[in-house]
Parts: structure tokens; C-alpha cells; sequence
């Protein structure tokens, strides 16, 4: 598209296509406002928010810099902006159209391939935080199955400066993601991923393994939020039957894993709580316990090593 010409949107439904496409003339107070429109008529929950992250990805300034001269034309970034809205109004989350997605305040490489890194899965890192607080500056071994983009092995190698990380997935283009996240930290010097099917040939032992297994029960997956359904990978979604196939492998794999003074951290949906503490329990775990996540959602199960120190 040239710059002044009119960015043709892909017949959508919404205002975006309804002529009111962006122009390299259009000012960005104006974009700001048609976006606004559109994005409430699509009932978005938050129509300005997004509509602010959209026109600040698609002209490349932080939301101080947008704010800061809304008289500027679009120029250049028009076509792009255009392109954003009409991917965001069809359903694509913002992340993945920008290739980005912040996860315990570090700003990670995200695509199709891996599960946007969701603010509840930060529970694990609070949990590993509170459980190991003595133990924060401990050359401590962990593992993550179900690396995906790598956003808890980066996130606790962050928080534990002397620990060493392993990431295992079975999808090859999630672990080369997690690499580009690791690398991207600065934490490759402490941190491997591996291709494999949980924790299959891995030998311990460990002090921390963590993973936020596909959990949704494959009959539920049809009526996921489209932006679930349809952008993140469906590996990374479907727990079988009951939700909790995923489990019944990475626990007795992980009991064997963990050093005797070790901690399992698993993430679990909404409602899977008390099955997985039994299961948890039947594994051998000690002291097992549940944790809540921000919306008052129990969403971590936590366990000692059923070996004893
Ligand atoms: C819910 S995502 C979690 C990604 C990341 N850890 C996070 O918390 O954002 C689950 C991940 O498990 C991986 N996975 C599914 N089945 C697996 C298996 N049998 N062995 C290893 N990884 C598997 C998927 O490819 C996906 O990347």
C-alpha cells in the first residue's frame, strides 16, 4: 500500500470495514477514536485499552509517546494499522499479531506455535518464590515440563540468579521459542530445552519442577473464547477427556525427578483442584497444598518430594 492511499480493509464485519479505513493522512487522535468505535461495536471489554495497545504496536511508540502528540499522522504505519485492526477485530489476540506478550514483567517472543503466557500462571512463580525463600540465592535445579514459550523457566531463573533450568516440550517450534526467550534474558548460560514427550529419558535430580500442562477437557475446547480457541495451540490446550491426562503422567514421572528437600508446582483449571491434590497425594507427595491465584481461582497445586531428606 502507498502512503496516502487508502488502506483497503478485508471485508470484515464492524466499522473497519465499513470504509473508514486509515490513511497516511488520518491523525492518530482519529485512529485512536474509529478504533475505540469499532472495537465496542465488536463488545471487546476493553475497547480504549485495546484500542491504545493496537495503535501504539502499529506505530511503534510507547502509550506516553502516542499521548504525547495526537495531532501526528499515521504515515507509514497506516498500512500496518490497518492490517492489526482488521487481524484483532477477526479474533487474533494482540499478542500474537505483535509477537509479544509480557510475562512476570519480562516482555517474551510469542507465535502461534506456544500458548500466550497467561498473568494466572504466575501463581507458580509466586508459589516457587514463597516456598524456596530461603533458598533464593541456591544453585537450585529446575524443570519445566511443558516449556512452551519458556515463560516460568525464564521468569524463575530470573527470580533464583544461581539456579539452572530445564525445558522440555514436545513441540519443536515451542522449544525454539522458549530458546529465543531464553536467549533474549540472558539466561542461556543456565538454562537447556529439550524435545520430548514430558519427562521421558530427563534424568534429576531436581529441587523445582514446574509445569502448566493442557488441562481443558477436549469436549470443552469448541466453546474456548475464540481468541483461545482458534490462536493458541491446540497441544497446549487439550487435556483429554477429563482434563486431566497430562497430570496422570508428569506426576509419578516428577516424584521420582525431585530431589528428597524437592517441590512440584502444577498448574491446574478452574475446579481441578481437589482431583489433582488426590492425585497428587496417590503419587506420594507430602504436604500438599492448593494456591489461588489473583481472581481468588484455585490454581496451583503444590508438593513435597515423596522422598524423604
Ligand atoms: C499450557 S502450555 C504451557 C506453556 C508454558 N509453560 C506457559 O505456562 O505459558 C503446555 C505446553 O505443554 C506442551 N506439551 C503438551 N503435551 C506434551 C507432552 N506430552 N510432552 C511435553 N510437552 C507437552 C505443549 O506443546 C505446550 O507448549
Amino acid at each position: 500500500v502507498r502512503i496516502g492511499e487508502e488502506v483497503q480493509a478485508l471485508p470484515r464485519p464492524g466499522r473497519l470495514s465499513e470504509g473508514n479505513a486509515f490513511t497516511a493522512l488520518t491523525t492518530r487522535a482519529e485512529a485512536f477514536r474509529r478504533l475505540v468505535e469499532a472495537f465496542r461495536d465488536l463488545n471487546f471489554d476493553e475497547p480504549a485499552r485495546e484500542a491504545r495497545l493496537t495503535l501504539c504496536a502499529a506505530c511503534g511508540l510507547s502509550p506516553t509517546a502516542m499521548i504525547a502528540a495526537p495531532d501526528e499522522r499515521l504515515g507509514q504505519a497506516a498500512a500496518r494499522l490497518g492490517e492489526f485492526a482488521v487481524r484483532r477485530a477477526d479474533g487474533e489476540p494482540l499478542s500474537k499479531i505483535i509477537g509479544r506478550r509480557e510475562f512476570w514483567g519480562l516482555p517474551l517472543f510469542v507465535s502461534r506455535d506456544v500458548l500466550d503466557p497467561r498473568p494466572e500462571t504466575e501463581t507458580i512463580v509466586e508459589a516457587a518464590v514463597a516456598l524456596f525463600a530461603g533458598r533464593r540465592s541456591e544453585p537450585i535445579r529446575v524443570l519445566d515440563l511443558g516449556v512452551g514459550s519458556g515463560a516460568l523457566l525464564c521468569a524463575l531463573l530470573i527470580e533464583f540468579p544461581a539456579a539452572r533450568g530445564l525445558g522440555v516440550d514436545r513441540s519443536e517450534a515451542a522449544a525454539a521459542v522458549a530458546r529465543a526467550n531464553i536467549e533474549a534474558c540472558g539466561l542461556a548460560e543456565r538454562a537447556e530445552v529439550r524435545i520430548g514427550d514430558w519427562a521421558d529419558g530427563v534424568d534429576g535430580p531436581f529441587d523445582l519442577i514446574v509445569s502448566n500442562p493442557p488441562y481443558v477437557p477436549s469436549g470443552d475446547i469448541a466453546n474456548l473464547p475464540r481468541e483461545v480457541r482458534d490462536h493458541d495451540p491446540r497441544a497446549a490446550l487439550d487435556g483429554g477427556a477429563d482434563g486431566l491426562e497430562a497430570f496422570r503422567a508428569i506426576l509419578p514421572a516428577s516424584a521420582v525427578l525431585l530431589s528428597p528437600d524437592g517441590r512440584l508446582i502444577v498448574e491446574v483449571g478452574a475446579g481441578q483442584a481437589r482431583s489433582v491434590l488426590a492425585m497428587a497425594a496417590e503419587a506420594g507427595f507430602r504436604d500438599a497444598a492448593k494456591w489461588r491465584d489473583l481472581a481468588g481461582v484455585e490454581r496451583a497445586v503444590a508438593g513435597r518430594s515423596p522422598r524423604r531428606v
